[in-house]
């Protein structure tokens, strides 16, 4: 097909299911799937904090022909022939990015956070090197040395928690055991952290023992894009990202890092960890990164904050812990034993009536991983959806009824329907 009709076909489309019901896709079972998945967006509550909705031009980006190119290697160097239109493509990604972060470089290839983040410790790390993370059960990532990952197998792997009380990074700790195990690279960010990450603090830390300082941003990423969380650079060596959660683009990664480890990362992550880039997704991403420079970004990352607070507040006007005490970002973890749910129980209650979200340890959680005390609950997904405080207050009160009425049929049946009533009024896809 012709770039040219290509683009015209597209250009008719306005939503995913429209896309799926058109004869696009002739392959009827995945097109009843595809069909039934954008159903399931559009009529349920995403507060998954690490989803988001991409906007239409993100996914015909990544739809396009562009999937067809093979282009191992870098502008300028391929090892493929035909890669002239596909150079311009990731190097525009790459001078958007940059901007974006305000990043001496940066490499748009790795295909996920977890490829990034391997990328990004094949650059600088040897086999057997130390590493200091935080822990997954406090809020950090698989990456950051868990036991099951390759990050703890591969590295000998020291972990910081939080401050048993407040919940907070605890600074102290992190000094304590740098000093007392001299990692090669500390790795900040994480996955399931509601307060501000202090990322001078931990590059004034790494100094003491001459470690790298990795900023894992995955989550965070489109409030530091807009201004609205401080960002790893100067302070960071090299920070991660993916491009799908907070900063609202395909799904995929980044790595930026200072000019002198260019190199190293260019070659971690291709030949290193990778083969051919996806450059469809590669286009996405630049797409992304230009609605991100955009600035309704802003005001959309300032709508987050505010939406993930109220939803926190009106939470904890229920009676509800939050973890930490509260949030600075685009989300927070409820801590339910005041309520004697777990949040498995939790988790399945609320996708009972259509609202998803994700089950989440507690700090020092003492259920199991499966189990867990808590939940997590982010706002990017519902605040691109247009919802403001009012709705994030309607949320915490469809929230707490399923969970308090969870064994009554009945009650879960009427909140089902209040969820769908929502849903129609803020549509993801117009
Ligand atoms: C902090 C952090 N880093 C890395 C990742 C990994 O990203 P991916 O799922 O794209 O591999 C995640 C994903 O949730 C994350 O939260």
């Amino acid at each position: 097909m012709k770039q040219t009709a290509f683009s015209k076909l597209f250009s008719a489309f306005t939503s995913p299911s429209q896309i799926a019901r058109t004869s696009m896709i002739q392959d009827t079972t995945i097109l009843d799937l595809i069909t039934k998945e954008s159903n399931r967006q559009e009529t349920t509550l995403n507060l998954i904090a690490s989803e988001n909705n991409c906007s239409i031009e993100v996914m015909r980006a990544s739809a396009s022909p562009l999937t067809n190119k093979y282009a191992e290697g870098y502008p300028g160097k391929r090892y493929y022939a035909g890669c002239e239109v596909i150079d311009e493509v990731e190097k525009i990604a790459i001078e958007r990015c940059k901007k974006l972060f305000n990043a001496e470089h940066a490499n748009v290839q790795p295909h996920a956070g977890s490829q990034a983040n391997m990328a990004a410790y094949f650059a600088v790390l040897k086999p057997g090197d130390t590493i200091l993370g935080m822990s997954l059960a406090e809020g950090g990532h698989l990456t950051h040395g868990h036991p099951v990952n390759f990050s703890g197998t591969v590295y000998n792997v020291v972990q910081y928690k939080v401050h048993p009380e407040t919940h907070l990074l605890d600074f102290d700790e992190i000094e304590a055991l740098t000093l007392a195990h001299k990692p090669k690279l500390i790795i900040c960010g994480a996955s399931a952290y509601s307060r501000t990450i202090d990322f001078e603090r931990f590059a004034q830390i790494a100094k003491k023992v001459g470690a790298l300082l990795m900023a894992d941003i995955a989550h965070i990423a489109g409030l530091i894009a807009a201004g609205l969380h401080p960002s790893p650079f100067p302070h960071a060596d090299i920070a991660t990202s993916t491009t799908h959660k907070t900063l609202r683009g395909p799904r995929g990664a980044i790595i930026m890092c200072k000019k002198e480890l260019a190199e190293k990362i260019d070659k971690a992550v291709m030949p290193g960890t990778q083969g051919g880039p996806f450059m469809n997704v590669i286009a996405a991403k630049a797409v992304a990164f230009h609605e991100a420079l955009d600035p309704s970004f802003k005001e959309y990352q300032k709508q987050v904050i505010v939406n993930a607070q109220t939803l926190a507040q009106s939470l904890q006007k229920k009676g509800y812990d939050i973890v930490a005490g509260g949030t600075d970002n685009h989300l927070f973890i409820v801590d339910l034993r005041s309520k004697n749910v777990s949040g498995r129980a939790a988790e399945i209650a609320l996708a009972n009536v259509g609202i998803t979200c994700s089950r989440s340890c507690i700090p020092f959680d003492t259920a199991k991983p499966w189990i867990t005390s808590g939940v997590r609950f982010g706002t990017p997904s519902l605040s691109t959806r247009g919802m403001k405080e009012a709705e994030m207050k309607q949320v915490a009160d469809l929230v707490d009824r399923a969970i308090m009425h969870r064994e009554d049929a009945d009650a879960l049946a009427g909140i089902s329907q209040e969820v769908k009533a929502l849903c129609e009024l803020f549509p993801i896809y117009k």
